[in-house]
């Protein structure tokens, strides 16, 4: 069977998006899903592109026992179309995703993270980057009950596992 290809975006894919994706890798390893999926991230700007994730996610990563494994790159557009999940951290990304040129043929892959949280009581992921190490742990703790959900909505729809 063909893995399903989920792709995390944020904007400087240092901070939010290689945290989504490790997160992610995380527990698809934890639950033996590995074979069923793949997944990356990337940021809508090129100002992080070639470089390591933000000192301070892969500390509070680590803290909460996930690795983080990832170069920075920017979206383009051969990104849509061989993703078969792109998901936005916020809205602002979400509207540059479907701004790329040709972008809206794609539209129906293109989701917000949140919108796979359960118990989600804002739509976006805030940006940890001005922040400090509580905005960071917040961003970790959205982040680790989206990507659950969203990891249940694959098992259920996608996986039938
Ligand atoms: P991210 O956070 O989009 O979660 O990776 C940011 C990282 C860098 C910048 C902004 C947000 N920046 O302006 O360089």
């Amino acid at each position: 069977m063909k893995k399903i290809k989920v792709l995390f975006v944020c904007l400087g894919n240092i901070c939010r998006s290689p945290l989504a994706e490790a997160i992610f890798k995380h527990k698809v390893s934890q639950k033996g899903l590995q074979h069923l999926v793949t997944a990356d991230s990337c940021g809508t700007a090129n100002y992080h592109v070639g470089d390591a994730p933000d000192p301070r996610t892969i500390a509070n990563a680590k803290r909460n026992g996930v690795m983080i494994d990832h170069i920075g790159q920017q979206l383009s557009l051969q990104h849509l179309a061989d993703f078969d999940f792109i998901l936005a951290m916020d809205k602002g990304n979400h509207q540059n995703i479907l701004k790329l040129h040709d972008a809206e043929k794609y539209n129906s892959k293109v989701l917000l993270m949140r919108s796979f949280d359960q118990a989600r009581q804002h739509d976006e992921v805030p940006d940890p980057y001005y922040g400090h190490e509580r905005d960071f742990q917040q961003v970790f703790e959205i982040l680790d009950q989206s990507v659950e959900s969203f990891i249940e909505f694959l098992k259920k729809e996608h996986f039938r596992v």
